[in-house]
């Protein structure tokens, strides 16, 4: 009791901080924010039979390849954000250029960058990573057998299962584009017969799976499975090969950790942009915030403070930011306190400023899927994934019943030109062969001043996931939002080009919006999402789904017999 009344005085004078520290007297609780409820009820399945956070995520992320196509996956790559038994780490399975890639591979005669060969067919795909990675988490923390966390996914690819209406929307548009844009694949041939409602069953893809289910990481680089991928990129002239397959790794690395508002952050580092970008916005909004009166909740003032702060953000993402195998990173100096200072003392809280003038500070639904997994030691996984655009490349590996991802646009197909997502790089990023492409990417914990979980995010949206993310922190910790307000209270995005423009979530008052197209800023709607959130509260874990997408969040106490 003495212990609770000390918090409460702490919590007394600190503010909201601190509140999700009381939260150590509650009874222990797991929960899960997942895309689909298919994952979803896998994953907490397996915290149900006394699983940690980690097996669950192995489990969500091979179901996500089987009703998730449009982004979970086998054949993309993601980065898994992790605090277990109280350490953080990050894994970082993100894909890699193939050995025969280069540097103007995408450009014509002319050095001009061809429209469709990064983003569609096997040209696009980068060697996909997702298997190397879950294995990698099963080696370091896995405590249940990985084949019965493969079981899940082989059932649905092999029995099948009922299609949401919208996966079933998201094939028809998928189909309707490869038409429009005329575009050879054989997307069709494999998911056509999705249909609302129906019975989808996958042969190939369950074959695939107990042969990972069977041979672990080997079932996926190596044998068959690699035989399949490697003879079909030789049919269509795409790059990857056996080779590339058996050299792939997952990586462990040191995640950005940052202290913000008496919590640590815990995200994403390069090769994702996204870790330093949110430390960045947060710091800048944190510094910008001191002597002002604080801005409230999606108000102009906050709309346009966030908006300049993001322009330095993404002009210090175009620069220094790549894979950090291949170029050094200036991680330490760009999440700098004295820095993120100096920046956001250059922000003008009235007026925007100049996005030419904006350079780079040290020198001078498409889809993607998130998921977020606490368990009832407190341990913490958040997994971002992606095959880049919705269904990736559109191509499905003959035989072996996956899709390839399209991931290969996230590297600066040009110095200068924009990708898909409107992102510039420069030499940072370009093509190399073996190289990770740059990523958005951030699932994120935060922890409270006593390591206990306070937070677990993360989204999809290129490059608005950094956005995503860091409104989502705001919203829940700094606004003090359920779970369920911060992700679905309207965001908005700015990332220095194209000039002055925010796109902006439908929802934000119209008077609002007004008086920013006074200021000067275009406003374009677009929706962004889908978060999946986990919240330590003083009542317990509060998780949610964001409500545009087709997700499930669940809060459970452990089975009695496994307490
Ligand atoms: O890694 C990245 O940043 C992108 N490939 C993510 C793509 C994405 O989020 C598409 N989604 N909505």
């Amino acid at each position: 009791m003495r212990h609770i009344l000390w918090i409460f005085l702490f919590v007394a004078v600190t503010g909201c901080a601190y509140q999700s520290d009381i939260a150590a007297d509650t009874a222990p609780q797991q929960a899960v924010a997942a895309p689909d409820t298919f994952s979803a009820n896998a994953a907490m399945a397996v915290l149900q039979e006394g699983g940690n956070a980690v097996d669950a995520a192995i489990a969500t992320q091979f179901v996500l390849a089987v009703t998730l196509p449009e982004a979970g996956n086998i054949g993309g790559g993601g980065f898994m954000t992790l605090v277990h038994d109280g350490k953080p780490g990050f894994l970082d399975f993100r894909e890699m250029a193939p050995g025969k890639a280069s540097r103007d591979m995408y450009l014509d005669a002319n050095g001009k960058v061809k429209p469709h060969d990064s983003l569609y067919g096997v040209r696009a795909s980068g060697v996909p990573g997702s298997v190397a990675g879950m294995w990698a988490a099963h080696q370091k923390h896995g405590s249940m057998p990985w084949s019965r966390l493969l079981q899940p996914a082989v059932n649905l690819a092999e029995q099948g299962f009922v299609v949401p209406e919208k996966l079933a929307r998201n094939i028809e548009r998928f189909v309707k584009k490869g038409q429009e844009k005329g575009l050879s694949n054989n997307f069709s041939r494999y998911f056509s017969k999705a249909t609302a409602g129906s019975t989808f069953v996958q042969p190939e893809l369950a074959a695939t799976l107990k042969r990972i289910q069977n041979e672990g990481k080997a079932g996926f680089y190596e044998g068959k499975t690699a035989r399949l991928l490697a003879d079909f990129m030789q049919q269509h002239d795409g790059l990857i090969t056996e080779d590339d397959l058996s050299r792939y790794q997952a990586i462990w690395r040191e995640p950005v950790q940052v202290s913000w508002q008496g919590y640590t952050l815990v995200t994403a580092p390069a090769p994702s942009s996204g870790g330093i970008a949110v430390a960045q916005w947060l710091g800048m909004f944190e510094q910008a915030q001191q002597g002002m009166t604080p801005a409230s909740h999606n108000s102009v003032e906050y709309i346009h403070l966030l908006s300049e702060i993001g322009k330095r953000v993404f002009a210090d993402r175009a620069k220094y930011l790549g894979d950090p195998d291949f170029i050094d990173v200036p991680m330490a100096q760009l999440i700098d306190d004295k820095y993120i200072a100096r920046r956001a003392s250059q922000v003008n809280p009235a007026a925007i400023s100049d996005s030419q003038s904006i350079k780079p500070g040290l020198h001078e639904s498409e889809q993607t899927t998130h998921f977020s997994i606490v368990d009832k030691w407190g341990n913490a996984v958040a997994i971002t994934t992606t095959l880049n655009l919705g269904f990736g490349s559109g191509m499905v590996v003959s035989g072996a019943g996956f899709l390839l991802n399209d991931e290969m646009d996230d590297f600066s197909a040009k110095a200068g030109v924009p990708n898909f997502f409107g992102a510039v790089g420069g030499k940072a990023n370009e093509i190399q062969p073996y190289k990770r492409m740059l990523s958005s990417m951030t699932p994120t914990v935060v922890l409270t001043p006593n390591k206990d979980v306070a937070l677990v995010t993360g989204s999809p949206g290129g490059t608005t996931i950094i956005s995503s993310v860091t409104q989502s922190v705001l919203n829940a910790l700094h606004f003090d939002m359920s779970a369920e307000q911060a992700v679905n209270a309207p965001r908005f995005h700015h990332q220095l080009w194209p000039e002055n423009t925010i796109r902006i979530h439908s929802g934000i008052d119209e008077v609002k919006q007004q008086e920013l197209q006074r200021l000067g800023y275009t406003l374009k709607q677009q929706n962004f999402g889908d978060l999946q959130l986990i919240k330590r509260t003083p009542e317990g874990l509060d998780a949610a789904s964001q409500r545009s997408g087709r997700g499930l969040s669940l809060v459970e106490a452990p089975a009695a017999s496994d307490q």
